[in-house]
């Protein structure tokens, strides 16, 4: 007959016989216990639930590690970090306030910035689009064309357009203390013209004509806080390369001034490209129509029809059937406007946005309508996803019944 095994044949025997079997009366109750946990099986079980607690803890690590950097929640932030209200030092940590631990920031740029409170109550976004870049320095010459880098096309008085645009943004910022202006766009210009970004030399452009007269920032004293001056309210943006880019980066940008998201947008720039803002880039961004303001100044000519069919051939309807210039031949134009190699910085300020500035819908085939004013009713694809302007999920009405027509 085979020999029974061990652990029934005498149960309570003890793994380390140090101590006395079966004597259990006399022991203490710790004694118990131990005896009862170095018991042979008990001793297993033990060894299993230790093995458990390890791998369980190192699985929550690794999912916590896994999980965060590629999530897409507004504040995705390692909560490991805030067990029992402590924060683990890591270096950087010494330096950054909660909110910056929680922003998915890289923390070596998070920690260099500080802003004054007054910019987080902006909620208007005025922005101007660049359409070229001016070199000088002599605000007296700057409805010269030798002043700036222009297009062949765009030599016809095209740059008294352009300052009237930047007069007009600053008129408006006038208008109201909670607006941040956004001159927007990269240096798209090959050499010999100098990386200089269009938005840089708007801004220069603005301040040689003492539009943005320079102040320090007032005193914040107490509750009643001076509004910041015209100049600390006017920001660039340098990254754009067309103008689906002006738009959602500018937005990107007045999120880096402000931290927060624009409520009210408004957009000052050519009257022929009115429909291409509103209807197709505020569209693509899901932003609300109501909230949406397009100011459209044209060059002044007699007869603007050409400049209306070369926007509907060249603008508006590439932009229709590629919302976010992903196709060519847009996205053909966007890799000869970056001569300077330069990387935008957006992914990296507005982790909430990545999925926005990856977003490249199909190329579409739309029915085609010969001018532009056939458009007016028609809307472009709404990117369908979560974003911080419409954290519901859902996109206002307006949008949805072009979104419905546009998948039949
Ligand atoms: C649109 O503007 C209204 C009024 O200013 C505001 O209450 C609302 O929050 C804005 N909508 C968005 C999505 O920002």
């Amino acid at each position: 007959m085979l020999p029974l095994p061990s652990s029934t044949s005498k149960r309570n025997r003890t793994y380390f016989p140090s101590l006395p079997a079966n004597h259990n009366h006399n022991l203490s109750s710790s004694q118990q216990i131990l005896q009862t946990l170095r018991s042979r099986t008990r001793l297993t079980n033990l060894a299993v639930f230790l093995l458990l607690f390890c791998l369980s803890g190192s699985l929550i690590l690794n999912l916590n590690y896994l999980l965060i950097p590629s999530s897409n929640t507004f504040s995705s932030t390692s909560s490991s970090r805030f067990r029992n209200g402590k924060v683990h030092s890591k270096g950087w940590d010494d330096l950054a306030t909660l909110s910056q631990l929680r922003s998915g920031i890289p923390l070596s740029i998070e920690t260099t910035i500080e802003r004054d409170s007054r910019y987080n109550d902006l909620d208007h976004l005025i922005m101007v689009p660049g359409h070229a870049i001016w070199l000088g320095h002599d605000a007296s010459k700057v409805n010269e064309n030798d002043d700036w880098i222009l297009e062949p096309m765009q030599k016809g008085g095209s740059v008294r357009t352009y300052v009237k645009h930047i007069q007009r943004g600053v008129e408006e910022l006038k208008k109201d203390n909670k607006a941040l202006l956004v001159f927007s766009g990269g240096a798209t210009r090959v050499p010999p013209s100098p990386p200089l970004p269009e938005a840089l030399s708007y801004h220069n452009l603005a301040h040689a004509l003492d539009l943005l007269p320079s102040t320090l920032i007032p005193a914040e004293q107490g509750e009643s806080k001076a509004p910041l001056s015209l100049n600390l309210r006017a920001a660039t943006e340098e990254h754009a390369l067309d103008s689906y880019e002006n738009l959602l980066f500018s937005i990107a940008r007045f999120k880096e001034v402000t931290d927060r998201y624009p409520r009210r947008i408004t957009v000052v720039g050519y009257g022929m490209k009115e429909r291409r803002f509103t209807n197709l880039h505020r569209s693509a961004l899901s932003f609300p129509l109501s909230n949406f303001t397009y100011i459209g100044i044209n060059d002044d000519l007699p007869d603007l029809s050409k400049h209306y069919a070369g926007e509907l051939k060249f603008g508006f309807k590439p932009f229709m059937n590629s919302p976010t210039g992903c196709h060519p031949p847009l996205s053909t134009k966007k890799l000869l406007r970056n001569p300077y190699i330069k990387y935008h910085p957006y992914h990296i300020s507005n982790p909430q946005l990545t999925e926005l500035f990856e977003w490249c819908p199909p190329l579409q085939d739309h029915k085609e309508f010969d001018s532009l004013d056939d458009y007016r009713d028609v809307y472009g694809t709404s990117f369908s996803g979560r974003l911080p302007w419409n954290s519901d999920g859902s996109v206002a009405d307006d949008e949805q019944v072009m979104w419905d027509r546009e998948r039949d």
